[in-house]
């Protein structure tokens, strides 16, 4: 067994290129420990997270109170499997469907398992209470979306890196253009049309922003044509864009939600930061007329609704609500997207900033298979700061929200400095 408190970063990268599979593209920096929002190399230089594990790590790394949670459930009981029933997971279901407002939950652990999720239980739900013909069921999908990687999610992605080589594809799905409310029109004709997912704003296409009327509209529609409006919120979801939820209405939830949400999605998908990304726990929410559509047998997941998920879950979301994390995301990414603006007002190196809460980005103005927003990403990382470009000249922006007001600004400081004085 290797010493890892003796290797440094360089050897360390070099294991994880001898001996694991190449499948991502890391930034060469080796994270060893984090506090908040800031993390540690191999070599004890310290940095700001500005990626927070793809929006996982929205309360901090390693949160005490979180933290806390799994050390004194690890130490009682860890998984039970649905076989039995367990302690810890009715008051979990219960905490976490009135924080969320919805009669039942279905636990999983990765985000891409509770897509997976969501899509069986649209299909199911069409065929026993729609009435759809047997195997006619018909998903909607938009464009640039990601869902995750496995065969049912990337069957739905027009990006070649994640389906090429990867057929043959599963049917029964449709893509139209994201942002587009007259090609949902016209697909929800067909009444074999099931359900229509969607994030409320895509994360790994770059931070895209739909239309203020996007999200409520295509609801509406979806609505009048008896189809499920299923919203992906595994990355923007739990605060991130300065509400509890993206699809939240112009509400306050200062002190906890008010229900009054504009969209009050069917099925609701959730992951990453449900564990303030601690341990992977996903969910899906939905009220009985769906939720019981799929019966006893006819799926599962040995880990999902495991002790340890439900004791770091309602945790992670208590911090959220104690803390005021989608306040603060939403007051400080105000002040973030300013400082980019005028970052952009100075600099030919950007062309536009987007995103809410605390998820943003900007775009590079380069070719997408340039290596301009790389090399930035490089400079930002000498000099203190973590972020990885997406699509090759977008840099998404997503610190974790605990990050303070003193903090934020020095951030901000970091980028300017590093965009000004960047030579490509
Ligand atoms: C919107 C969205 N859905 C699903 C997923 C998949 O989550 P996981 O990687 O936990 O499977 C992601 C991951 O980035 C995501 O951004």
């Amino acid at each position: 067994m290797i010493d890892q408190s003796t290797l440094s970063s360089k050897e360390l990268m070099q294991l994880e290129d001898r001996y694991g599979a190449h499948n991502y593209h890391p930034l060469p920096v080796v994270i060893a420990r984090g506090e908040g929002a800031v993390v540690w190399d191999a070599e004890g230089k310290q940095y700001y997270d500005f990626l927070s594990a793809y929006s996982a790590v929205n309360q901090g790394h390693c949160h005490p109170r979180i933290v806390g949670a799994l050390k004194e459930q690890a130490d009682t009981l860890t998984l039970t499997s649905r076989a039995f029933y367990n302690d810890k997971l009715g008051p979990y279901e219960k905490y976490i469907t009135e924080y969320f407002a919805y009669d039942k939950v279905l636990p999983m652990n990765t985000g891409v398992e509770a897509v997976e999720t969501a899509l069986k239980l649209c299909r199911k739900w069409s065929y026993d209470v729609k009435g759809t013909p047997a195997n006619q069921a018909k998903i909607i999908f938009a464009s640039g979306n990601f869902h995750g990687r496995t065969m049912g999610v990337i069957s739905a992605s027009v990006d070649p890196s994640s389906t090429k080589g990867f057929g043959p594809y599963m049917p029964g799905y449709v893509i139209i253009p994201y942002n587009d409310l007259d090609a949902l029109k016209k697909e929800l004709e067909d009444p074999n049309v099931a359900g229509f997912i969607v994030e409320p704003i895509q994360g790994e296409a770059g931070v895209v922003v739909p239309d203020e009327n996007y999200l409520p509209d295509a609801y509406h529609l979806c609505k009048a044509h008896n189809v499920l409006f299923i919203a992906d919120e595994v990355q923007t979801g739990i605060a991130r864009t300065g509400k509890l939820l993206a699809t939240c209405g112009n509400c306050n939830c200062e002190k906890g939600c008010e229900r009054k949400p504009e969209i009050r999605p069917d099925i609701l998908i959730l992951g990453k930061a449900l564990s303030g990304g601690v341990f992977p726990v996903s969910a899906v929410l939905a009220d009985d007329e769906i939720m019981l559509a799929i019966k006893p047998g006819e799926h599962g997941s040995t880990f999902g609704g495991n002790p340890l998920a439900c004791a770091v879950a309602i945790a992670a979301l208590e911090v959220v609500k104690e803390e005021q994390l989608a306040e603060n995301a939403e007051r400080l990414g105000i002040l973030f997207r300013q400082r980019m603006q005028q970052l952009a007002d100075k600099s030919d190196l950007v062309t536009l900033v987007r995103g809410k809460g605390l998820l943003n980005a900007i775009v590079i103005n380069d070719t997408e298979d340039s290596k301009t927003a790389w090399n930035i990403c490089m400079a930002l990382r000498d000099n203190g700061l973590l972020a990885k470009p997406t699509h090759g000249n977008i840099i998404r922006f997503a610190p974790p929200l605990v990050m303070t007001e003193r903090q934020i600004k020095e951030c901000c400081d970091i980028i300017e400095n590093t965009i000004m004085n960047f030579e490509a």
